[in-house]
């Protein structure tokens, strides 16, 4: 062969690759309203910047037949490329070849990439869309995937780990995504189960649909599994790309920080009258973070979870912040088992990647009852506790309104190495709320009063002196618990000073193999 015609191989042999499956499972995929793991990854990184590997890998199964079909690449595309201009490496499973069922030498692929990805301090974005373990291949494609999940748990907390998932995502396979940081899902063209409903109906005889028990709608409201649901995947590319921006390459690295034109002492008038009157009156803590944020910029994660806690990313001053705010429009932004857990993984997550933690309190206290101590609220709140308190990250709280109990404690109080604690005029801090407080301390002499007109007069002076003591945030900032009070339209200005003087913050948790967290 001439180099004319070796290169002219080369070049076929590249089309017959990026082919895939061939263009009638093109034309499937798209018909599913799905686009093929090279558009997918076209539509994510930075224009021309993908680098392809191992193009010309197949699978080596004999089984069933095998050896007489085989795809270039097999059934996933990997390589590196750039997102606004940052080193990221990417795979992205390809339907049209075997379902994007996972091969031994798809999981080498894959397993190449993250290596790489680890060796360099850069992410991993794996883009899923696939029948599970490859089924001619038995088990060395189950081996394929515990040296991905192997690879998924030594990269946490070193790398950023995002998935998508683009379309089927089932059995053991769910586990490589639930091990990574961020997971989206699209609505209706993907689903996460860990037994399909053919299954379900033989084992349990429920009868329920893919949809039913695993779409994107299940997974980001009733468990939580999904950070994001998608629209379509525009919006997971586009939201792949902003989680980016928040946090660094790797953990040894700093967020990056992005200019803006958002004056840092900006004031914002309208927080001095967002807390109502009446501290029973519900408020959209989400309003306050945009008011505060950068150019008004929040990146909600699990949005539709656990709506009592709100948290996600902005920017302050250019510099990303991990938010986690009580939201008080949503169960009186009571903590109870699923936000304690939702905020929990946030918090860690900021924790590991040098994300600076702000913190906006208004907590009437942890949910009551038995449902909430049969399913262990007492070690879920426990593993919010723990985790803020092992974060190292500058950490920057801010009391709103109710700060009672032990979910004052476990908001990032002072003690728990909270850096900077302010707190609203408008703030309570105490054990309990007026109400519960009287009937504890008074029950017996107000149950002793006959006339209801005379009860009613002594619960309102009792809880008015209650009041009075408690409900305002001086007794604390009495004891240094609270570092000032401040105005609230002030409250930008206060938050950004604090984070440019937490900067240089180093603080060392004892030597230790690892901790042990409440599970
Ligand atoms: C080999 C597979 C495959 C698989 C799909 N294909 N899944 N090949 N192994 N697991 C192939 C099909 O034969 C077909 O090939 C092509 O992919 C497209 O599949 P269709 O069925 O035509 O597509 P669709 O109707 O969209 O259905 C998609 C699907 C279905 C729902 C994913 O294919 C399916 O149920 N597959 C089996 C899923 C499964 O049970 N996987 C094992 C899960 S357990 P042709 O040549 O016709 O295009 C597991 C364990 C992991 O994964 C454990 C890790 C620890």
């Amino acid at each position: 062969m001439s180099a004319q015609e070796k290169l002219k191989k080369l070049i076929e042999l590249r089309e017959e690759a990026r082919l895939g499956g061939g263009e009638k499972r093109i034309a499937s995929q798209h018909k599913k309203q799905k686009y093929t793991a090279r558009e997918r990854i076209d539509m994510l990184l930075d224009d021309g910047s993908f680098e392809e590997f191992d193009m010309f890998v197949t699978h080596r199964c004999t089984n069933f037949g095998m050896e007489k079909t085989k795809f270039l690449g097999d059934g996933v595309v990997t390589g590196q490329g750039t997102i606004d201009g940052r080193l990221v490496f990417v795979y992205a499973q390809d339907f049209t070849v075997f379902g994007g069922s996972l091969s031994e030498t798809m999981a080498q692929k894959i397993c190449k990439i993250m290596d790489m990805a680890m060796k360099v301090g850069a992410p991993v974005i794996g883009l899923n869309d696939s029948g599970g373990a490859r089924i001619q291949e038995g088990v060395t494609s189950l081996a394929g995937y515990a040296e991905i999940f192997e690879r998924n748990i030594l990269a946490s907390g070193v790398i950023p780990q995002i998935s998508a998932i683009f379309g089927p995502c089932a059995g053991g396979a769910v586990y490589s995504p639930a091990l990574t940081d961020f997971i989206m899902m699209t609505e209706n063209t993907s689903y996460m189960f860990v037994t399909g409903p053919k299954v379900v109906k033989t084992v349990t005889g429920e009868v329920i649909t893919t949809e039913e028990l695993g779409g994107a709608t299940v997974h980001a409201t009733k468990s939580g599994v999904s950070h994001f649901r998608l629209d379509d995947e525009e919006e997971g590319i586009m939201i792949i790309r902003k989680l980016l921006s928040y946090l660094p390459s790797n953990n040894l690295e700093e967020p990056p920080i992005f200019k803006t034109k958002d004056p840092i002492d900006r004031l914002e008038d309208d927080l001095n009258n967002i807390i109502p009157d009446n501290p029973n009156t519900p408020y959209d803590i989400k309003d306050v973070i945009y008011m505060l944020a950068d150019d008004q910029e929040f990146l909600e994660i699990h949005r539709h979870y656990a709506k009592n806690i709100v948290v996600g990313f902005i920017r302050m001053g250019g510099m990303a912040m991990g938010v986690i705010a009580n939201q008080p429009a949503f169960l009186a932004g009571v903590l109870d088992i699923n936000a304690s857990r939702k905020a929990a993984r946030f918090v860690r997550t900021c924790d590991c990647f040098n994300v600076p933690i702000l913190t906006l309190v208004d907590v009437p206290g942890f949910l009551p009852g038995s449902g909430q101590e049969y399913g262990g609220i007492i070690t879920h709140g426990a593993k919010l506790m723990f985790a803020y308190g092992e974060a190292t990250v500058p950490k920057i709280t801010i009391t709103l309104r109710k700060s009672y109990g032990g979910a004052h404690d476990v908001m990032s109080c002072k003690q728990l190495r909270g850096d900077l604690n302010y707190a609203w005029p408008t703030a309570e801090i105490a054990v309990m709320g007026a109400k519960g407080a009287i009937e504890v301390l008074y029950g017996r002499e107000l149950a002793g009063i006959e006339s209801d007109e005379e009860r009613s007069e002594a619960i309102q002076k009792y809880e008015d002196e209650y009041v009075e003591a408690f409900a305002n945030p001086y007794k604390a900032a009495s004891y240094g618990y609270i570092d000032d009070v401040i105005e609230p339209r002030n409250t930008r200005f206060r938050i950004i000073r604090g984070l440019q003087s937490l900067q240089t913050k180093k603080v060392l948790n004892p030597p230790k193999k690892h901790s042990n967290i409440p599970l």
